[in-house]
C-alpha cells in the first residue's frame, strides 16, 4: 500500500539516517541473575551498563527492600502511582525523607529532588539564568545540558574540552560584561571517561565570581570514600553552588537531585519547569532510592574493586590503538567511523561481549568508538578475554 505522501518527509531521514550508518533502534534485552544480559536469546557479558556498582542486579538488596514493603501496606511510601505534580498532591513523604538524607549526606543547606537527569538538566539552568547573564560551558557536556542551555535567555559560550586556560581567558574578556555567570561541567564525562579537574574550576569560579553547576552523573556511587562523587574525592562539596547527581546509573534507580542553599531550592519550586510541570516519581520509587542512598557509603569494596579491574584493563589494553587512557572505569576505544565502530562491536557479540558503538551524532565526526563501561559485578578473568581479542 502507498504511504500517506505527509509521511515522505520522516521515511527519507530514516533512510538518509540508515544509509550514513546512523539509524538508532529500541532494543530488548534482559538481565540474567549472573549480572549479564540476554539479547535475542543469547547471554552477554554487559560492558554498556551505568549499573556501576552492580546494584540493578543484586537480587539479595531487592530481596531486602521488597520485605520491607511485604511487612507495610503503605500506599504513601510504596505506592506505585506519583498520580500528581509534587507541588499539588504528589510530594508523597519519601520525598521529604530522601532530601533530608541527601542534604545531611552531602552537609548541605537543602537538597531537591527530580524525576529524572534529564528533567534536572532541562530545569535548573533556564531556571536560574536570565537575560544579561553568561553561561559557559565545557564543550562535551550532555545532550541534556545543552537542551537546558537552548531554553535558557542567557548567552552562551564553549571553553575546549577540560582546558582550563581557554575557561580563563573566556571568564577574563566576558565577566565584566555579564550579571550572574554559571560555569557547567560534568565531573566525569560519560563518552571519554576523563575527569574535571574540580580544584582549578573552583579557583575559578571563586576569582571570577561565577556559580559552578556540576553534573555528577557518572561519579556518584563511584568517586569518594561514601562514594558521593568527584567533589567529595576532591574535599570540594561545599564549593559546589549547584550539585546535581542522577540516580539511574549507580544508584539503580530514577531521578535526580541537586544539593544546594535553601534560596536555591526555594527558588526552584517556585521557577523550576520541569520540576512543576510533570507528574512525582512513584512513592516506591522514592523509596528504593532511599534505601540505596542510606547504604551508598557502604559499597566502598565494590569501588575498590571496580578501579581496580579498571586499571588492569587499561593497563592491559595500553599498547592498543584508540584507546583513551581515561582516569576512571569508563574506557572508550576510539575506531574513527560509524562502520568500524559497528563492526567491532559485531565482533565483540560473536565473542559474548556486549559493547554497543557509540556513533556519530552522539559523539563528534570520526571519534565513533566502543565504549566499555565497567561495573563492580564484572570478574578480571572475562576482562582479561576480552583483552585479547581487541
Ligand atoms: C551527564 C549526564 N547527565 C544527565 C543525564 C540524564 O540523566 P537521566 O538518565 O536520569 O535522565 C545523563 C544520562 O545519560 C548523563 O550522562
Amino acid at each position: 500500500m502507498k504511504e500517506d505522501p505527509k509521511y515522505d518527509r520522516y521515511l527519507a531521514e530514516l533512510k538518509n539516517l540508515a544509509t550514513n550508518k546512523h539509524l538508532r533502534d529500541l532494543k530488548s534485552l534482559e538481565k540474567s541473575p549472573s549480572g549479564k544480559v540476554i539479547w535475542n536469546g543469547k547471554e552477554y557479558l554487559n560492558l554498556s551498563s551505568n549499573d556501576y556498582l552492580g546494584l540493578a542486579s543484586d537480587i539479595d538488596l531487592y530481596n531486602s527492600f521488597l520485605n520491607e514493603i511485604k511487612q507495610e501496606s503503605n500506599l504513601t511510601k510504596y505506592g506505585l502511582a506519583g498520580m500528581s505534580s509534587r507541588l499539588l498532591t504528589g510530594n508523597a513523604s519519601p520525598y521529604e525523607k530522601l532530601e533530608n538524607l541527601l542534604s545531611d549526606l552531602y552537609n548541605t543547606e537543602s537538597a531537591l529532588v527530580f524525576n529524572s537527569g534529564y528533567h534536572a538538566n532541562i530545569g535548573i539552568i533556564p531556571a536560574l539564568s536570565q537575560k544579561g547573564d553568561l553561561i559557559i560551558s565545557d564543550e562535551l557536556i550532555h545532550a541534556s545540558m545543552i537542551d537546558g542551555l537552548r531554553l535558557s535567555k542567557a548567552e552562551r559560550k564553549r571553553f575546549n574540552h577540560l582546558d582550563y586556560d581557554h575557561l580563563e581567558l573566556i571568564l577574563k574578556e566576558e565577566r565584566a560584561n555579564y550579571d550572574q555567570v554559571f560555569i557547567i561541567a560534568e565531573s566525569l564525562y560519560s563518552m571519554n571517561g576523563d575527569c574535571t579537574d574540580l580544584k582549578k574550576v573552583v579557583d575559578l569560579k571563586n576569582k571570577y565570581n561565577a556559580f559552578l553547576y556540576l553534573d555528577e552523573a557518572h561519579a556518584l556511587g563511584v568517586r569518594g570514600i561514601k562514594g558521593l562523587g568527584l567533589a567529595e574525592e576532591y574535599n570540594l562539596i561545599s564549593e559546589i553552588d549547584l550539585l546535581v547527581g542522577t540516580f539511574g546509573k549507580a544508584i539503580a534507580s530514577q531521578g535526580a537531585f541537586i544539593v544546594c542553599k535553601k534560596s536555591i531550592k526555594d527558588f526552584l519550586v517556585n521557577k523550576m519547569r520541569s520540576l512543576i510541570f510533570t507528574t512525582a516519581l512513584p512513592p516506591i520509587c522514592v523509596s528504593w532510592t532511599h534505601f540505596i542512598m542510606e547504604r551508598i557509603s557502604d559499597y566502598n569494596e565494590k569501588r575498590i574493586h571496580l578501579n581496580t579491574i579498571s586499571q588492569k584493563f587499561k593497563n592491559a589494553l595500553q599498547s592498543k590503538p584508540g584507546v583513551n587512557l581515561s582516569n576512571s572505569h569508563i574506557i572508550p576505544l576510539i575506531t574513527g567511523d560509524n562502520t568500524s565502530a559497528t563492526q567491532l562491536a559485531e565482533k565483540l557479540q560473536s565473542q559474548n561481549f556486549l559493547a554497543f558503538p557509540i556513533r556519530t551524532p552522539t559523539v563528534p565526526e570520526n571519534t565513533a568508538r566502543i565504549r566499555f563501561s565497567l561495573t563492580a559485578n564484572l570478574l578480571w578473568k572475562d576482562l582479561l578475554t576480552l583483552s585479547t581479542i581487541l
